[in-house]
């Protein structure tokens, strides 16, 4: 993925030309992870220079290794890689030094690792996030955009979500994650340092983590399908979310970090498709996705087991403001980017694990 395909919104081919013609130096926080790697991809296909840095915590050397192989050999010597924590100030400095974009995306992901582990999700989150903030505006980075979440808006009913009107967090996660957006707005406020939180829907695509407890819903189940394992659906299968091709994240990074107009500014906005897709039906996407490879997939049934503590029961995202401020212009629904994403599980599970 991640090259500007020619089906992309004239806004964002424009932007493609414009930061060819003049290549600016990027961080990546979180590279090695699954949304940081394909910000990577896409900036090194756009001859940016780009600084990479992850503790591996979540993220694999396997991913960076993968971008190396994508992009061609000019465009990777433009790549430099820093192994660093975000709990180490020094090293957020050193990783912000002469950047003119920062794409801070490393935290711990995850609602159910969040209950488990509290301490180390606000360590990551928050101490971390506060770091680079910090680095960033020290080092005079021109602007700081950042991964937020959906899941501030915890308790809210309204749907769909609308960025202004937020409810209480149901985890230690979203807790995190809005104490991020209160610090970036702080930074705005008390020294004036330009950023834009982007809240993500659920993501996915290629290079997402599907091993793991904590993996999430269409990585687990993609793989749990062609290693003909059972799907579990948490509760009745109508719960439901937005998902999000990672190419339409990218493209509202980009965008982001870009934009010109200063009401655009120190804001946050929703990055999703505004569309709503219940669990049921995400298991006939992939199962009708995967069939084409693996015929057996077809025989799958789902087993139902009890709702997930902490879960909101639905998402979906109004999109109007990143269309409106950003020309946010989501190119992919959820089955064309899941099309995108298959060939990826499938060859991932036949080389390594042979299955059936
Ligand atoms: N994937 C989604 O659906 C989704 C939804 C909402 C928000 N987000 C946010 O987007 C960002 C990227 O998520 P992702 O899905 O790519 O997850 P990921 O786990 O694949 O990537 C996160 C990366 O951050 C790194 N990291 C974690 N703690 C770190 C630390 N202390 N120092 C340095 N690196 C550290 C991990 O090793 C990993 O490579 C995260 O901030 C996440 O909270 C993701």
């Amino acid at each position: 993925m991640a090259s500007l395909s020619p089906a992309s919104p004239p806004a964002l081919a424009a932007l493609g030309e414009r930061l060819r013609q003049q290549p600016a130096r990027w961080l990546v926080t979180g590279s090695a992870g699954f949304i940081g790697s394909h910000l990577v991809e896409s900036l090194l296909r756009l001859d940016q220079t780009v600084v990479g840095l992850d503790n591996f915590a979540t993220g694999h050397r396997s991913n960076i290794e993968e971008v190396r192989a994508l992009v061609a050999p000019g465009q990777w010597l433009r790549h430099r890689f820093i192994e660093a924590d975000i709990g180490d100030l020094d090293a957020c400095r050193e990783a912000c030094r002469g950047v003119d974009f920062v794409l801070h995306q490393a935290a711990l992901g995850s609602v159910p690792r969040s209950l488990a582990n509290p301490v180390a999700t606000n360590a990551a989150n928050v101490d971390g996030f506060l770091n680079m903030l910090l680095a960033a505006r020290d080092a005079g980075v021109q602007r700081f955009v950042y991964a937020a979440s959906s899941s501030t808006y915890g308790d809210h009913p309204a749907l769909p979500k609308v960025e202004e009107q937020i409810g209480r967090p149901l985890s230690p996660y979203a807790v995190s994650k809005l104490v991020n957006e209160l610090y970036a707005e702080v930074f705005a406020r008390c020294y004036g340092f330009p950023s834009i939180g982007l809240r993500y829907f659920n993501v996915f695509g290629s290079r997402q983590d599907p091993e793991g407890a904590y993996a999430a819903v269409i990585p687990r189940w993609t793989r749990a399908m062609l290693l003909g394992e059972a799907v579990t659906i948490n509760g009745d299968g109508e719960t439901s979310r937005d998902f999000c091709f990672v190419e339409n994240a990218v493209q509202a990074n980009l965008l982001a970090a870009t934009v010109a107009d200063p009401a655009a500014v120190n804001q946050v906005y929703n990055v999703a498709v505004d569309d709503r897709t219940s669990l049921n039906r995400l298991f006939e996407i992939l199962r009708d996705a995967l069939c084409q490879f693996r015929a057996e997939v077809s025989a799958l049934r789902p087993v139902y087991g009890d709702f997930r503590p902490g879960d909101v029961r639905h998402s979906q995202a109004d999109i109007s403001k990143a269309r409106r401020l950003l020309g946010y212009f989501p190119g992919h629904r959820i089955e064309e980017g899941v099309r995108e994403a298959m060939p990826w599980y499938v060859s991932r599970f036949s080389v390594t694990e042979g299955v059936y």
